[in-house]
């Protein structure tokens, strides 16, 4: 075979067989094909795109270009739920412990934050000794002890869609429907869950932009998942603002454990619900109405609470018997500002919000830089919420008063009313069986 031949069948719209995939995948991580003929190639998936049996091997076989968990040994249902991004998104710091404590078994790898957007490693390190890179061993003792454990993605998973992704990202051939599915299922395939809730995020702050776009990755990760043996559903919600009111990571620790205890902002709760009640769904059948009711319980009892602990403490988190919150660092400079006009909320647009975060030192400018654990911003309100002059607008928690200062300007932008009640966009915006 040569990869030649392969660049310009593609070129011609023509389909590649799985044997054709294989070797393209196998010979550009082992290095037998240049970076210039897998650029080729990957521009002509962009303009010819790939049908659904090659789109489920490229996803085969970049899953299997290196470890693959096994979850064999663990005697109930695996589950795993993935967001594809955005922003105050720590759907995982609840739907984790929810499923846990449901019985089911979480064993799941995570990533960093970049750009506006967070991750759930970066939010889980603002916990004092919080270990995020465990071994083989004491991650898989974890997960069949207490039914979930979240870490860092390891150096070893789907090395092939790593070294895909990073020329992709240089040679303008991110944007292509069946690259960026099989990129996120090969992740999900090789992580081992037989369940998977993929929460395709919509608007402004998230990858897909419009609710075309989000359907049609959606179906393509449901459909790659249906071709290789595993159960997938995926939920799109909305992404337009900011998905509860923290942005910032150990704000965002704290807002998912008032959650927990049965507090927290409606649309985090009720997102993190619906989703913990699908995976329900995807293991059991049933209705989503009964797995709802099963999910709630499981939050009013405070039973997906003791299992956040119990992951927090089994990782070496430090958290006193009696606190409220695990032990993590408070930025030293809280600063409210205050709504100077009043009338309904005209956007809070989740992409400027998370920028304004990232600018405090809660996120990554590039994939090196380092972040602040402390800082970010609480929202107090929604887009088309009404308000009147004098109501808290959002807190800014900053390492220092000149970058308060300079937050509070750029959240300034952000503070239009018009006098015009507009009807809100809802949280879930469809679903994918
Ligand atoms: N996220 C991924 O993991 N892969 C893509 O291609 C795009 C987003």
């Amino acid at each position: 075979m040569r990869m030649v031949d392969l660049i310009e069948k593609k070129k011609n719209s023509e389909a590649l067989s799985e044997a054709e995939i294989s070797f393209i995948v196998e010979g550009f991580t082992h290095g037998t094909i240049p970076d210039y003929q897998m650029a080729a190639w990957l521009m002509a998936v962009c303009f010819a795109g790939m049908n659904e049996d090659e789109t489920a091997w490229l996803t085969h076989e970049m899953a299997h270009s290196g470890d693959v968990l096994d979850l064999s040994m663990i005697s109930g249902p695996t589950v795993d739920k993935h967001s594809t991004g955005g922003v105050g998104d720590k759907t995982t710091l609840i739907v984790a412990p929810l499923a846990a404590a449901l019985g089911m078994y979480v064993a799941k790898m995570s990533g960093r934050g970049l750009s506006h957007t967070g991750g759930t490693i970066d939010k889980l390190e603002s916990i004092q000794a919080f270990e995020t890179e465990r071994t083989r061993d004491a991650f898989m003792e974890q997960v069949s002890t207490h039914g979930v454990a979240v870490v860092g993605q390891s150096e070893g998973l789907a090395p092939a869609d790593k070294k895909m992704y990073a020329l992709r990202d240089v040679t303008g051939t991110v944007a292509s429907l069946p690259l960026i599915a099989s990129s996120i299922m090969s992740k999900k395939i090789a992580s081992g869950a037989r369940h998977i809730v993929l929460d395709v995020k919509v608007g402004d702050g998230a990858f897909m932009n419009t609710l075309d776009d989000a359907r049609a990755l959606a179906k393509a990760m449901v459909e790659i998942g249906a071709k290789l043996g595993r159960s997938v559903c995926a939920v799109l919600s909305d992404m337009d603002q900011p998905l509860g009111r923290a942005i910032g990571n150990a704000l965002e620790v704290r807002e998912s454990i008032d959650v927990l205890r049965g507090g927290g902002p409606a649309d985090l709760r009720d997102l993190s619900v619906y989703l913990t009640a699908k995976l329900v769904q995807l293991v059991e059948g049933g209705t989503l109405d009964d797995a709802t009711k099963r999910v709630s319980h499981a939050l009013a009892t405070g039973a997906a609470l003791k299992k956040f602990k119990e992951m927090v403490i089994s990782q070496g988190g430090v958290w006193g018997d009696d606190e409220i919150y695990p032990e993590m660092h408070a930025a030293p400079v809280v600063r409210t500002i205050t709504m100077s006009s009043a009338g309904y909320l005209s956007s809070i647009p989740a992409r400027a919000l998370g920028t304004i975060a990232m600018q405090l030192g809660a996120g990554r400018e590039e994939k090196t830089s380092s972040i602040d654990h402390r800082v970010g911003l609480i929202l107090f309100k929604k887009a088309g919420d009404e308000v009147r002059v004098g109501d808290e607008f959002a807190e800014i928690h900053a390492a220092t008063e000149e970058d308060a200062d300079r937050a509070a300007l750029q959240l300034a932008v952000w503070m239009k009313t018009s006098s015009h009640a507009f009807a809100k966009r809802p949280l879930i915006l469809d679903e994918i069986n």
